[in-house]
């Protein structure tokens, strides 16, 4: 085994509605027509017993390469910050759940300590000035040189987020995301989780910005109103909200997953399609809506910011927990 990284752990995120057609994706996700349909027995992602992370100072950094809006990296910054508000519990009935109660449900695996998300440092990173920006996509190989030049340090996850107009090679193709972990070239042991999410705007809103999209395959449902105004971004978000709780849960490949190395449904990509309860393919399930813009949402975060977050395996009950 020479000093190259294996690529031990990928884990694809791939919205459901993608599948529906029948073409067979390389990274499977969860058809929820059996969840609905069939009836069949509860999911279980199986602990496979490695670490998990945990602990009260974890941070998030955010790496946005390409051309973001002040205004959509506000979207992202404001939910990586609502994940840990420390608000008392919402008393049943008082208001619609927080971005910080769909979070909790990740303290509910194994030891029940849960993982405490701080945003870490914003990085800006002007694609033009990189030296593939005429013609060859990124590759994941650039997304881990890009995290790691972010500067690794242990306790953070860096999530590097793509622009819109940025190709990645594999996007739209069989994923939407990625997390994985490095182990920072000459460092040696110590592990550092990273992600990458792109807007998927122009390249696949059919497949990643759905429900805000109409879907690429599967049943046609008319496009929701996404919460923020920009089914790119809000889009982007369920990416990063499900990659942040399956890096939580499956950091380095032996935490919860079920399935096959390389197509393991993980945390959220186990509920894959589902956000309200009476999900069925094509139907994201119940949801809240903006009386002022149409829009749907399922959680509330800091300074009042609607988001449509995905629904989360729930370890106690095995089944897909949803917020509303
Ligand atoms: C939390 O982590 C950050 C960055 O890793 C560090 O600078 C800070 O001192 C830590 N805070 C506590 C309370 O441990
Ligand atoms: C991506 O990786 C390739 C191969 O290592 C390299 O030639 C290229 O410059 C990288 N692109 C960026 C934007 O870092």
């Amino acid at each position: 085994m020479g000093g190259r990284k294996k690529p031990a752990l990928l884990i694809c995120l791939v919205l459901t509605v993608a599948l529906l057609g029948g073409a067979a994706p390389r990274c499977a996700a969860l058809n929820p027509r059996m969840l609905f349909l069939v009836k069949p027995d509860p999911i279980v992602l199986r602990d496979h017993g490695g670490a998990l992370l945990t602990g009260d100072n974890l941070t998030v950094n955010l790496l946005f390469y390409g051309r973001f809006t002040p205004a959509q990296r506000a979207i992202v910054v404001d939910f990586v910050r609502s994940l840990s508000v420390s608000a008392a519990a919402p008393r049943p009935g008082a208001g619609p759940p927080s971005v910080a109660s769909w979070w909790r449900t990740t303290s509910l695996y194994r030891g029940g300590g849960g993982a405490r998300l701080r945003l870490g440092r914003q990085i800006l990173v002007d694609e033009r000035m990189s030296l593939s920006r005429r013609g060859r996509p990124l590759s994941l190989g650039n997304v881990t040189a890009l995290a790691r030049a972010a500067g690794h340090h242990r306790g953070a996850i860096t999530a590097v987020l793509t622009a819109a107009d940025v190709p990645v090679a594999s996007f739209c193709v069989s994923r939407c995301g990625v997390h994985d972990h490095d182990r920072g070239g000459a460092h040696g042991r110590a592990r550092y989780t990273y992600l990458w999410a792109g807007n998927p705007a122009q390249q696949c809103p059919g497949q990643c910005a759905w429900p805000f999209h109409r879907p690429t395959y599967g049943p046609q449902t008319p496009p929701l109103v996404p919460p923020n105004g920009d089914a790119g971004v809000d889009g982007m978000v369920i990416s990063l909200a499900a990659l942040l709780a399956g890096t939580v849960t499956n950091p380095y490949g032996d935490g919860y997953y079920k399935g096959d190395a390389g197509a393991e449904l993980e945390a959220a990509t186990a509920c894959a399609g589902i956000f309200g309860t009476g999900a069925y393919p094509g139907y994201p399930g119940r949801l809240l809506t903006d009386p002022a813009t149409g829009a749907s949402y399922n959680a509330v975060g800091l300074g009042g910011r609607k988001y449509l977050l995905p629904a989360l395996w729930d370890p106690t009950t095995s089944q897909c927990k949803t917020l509303v």
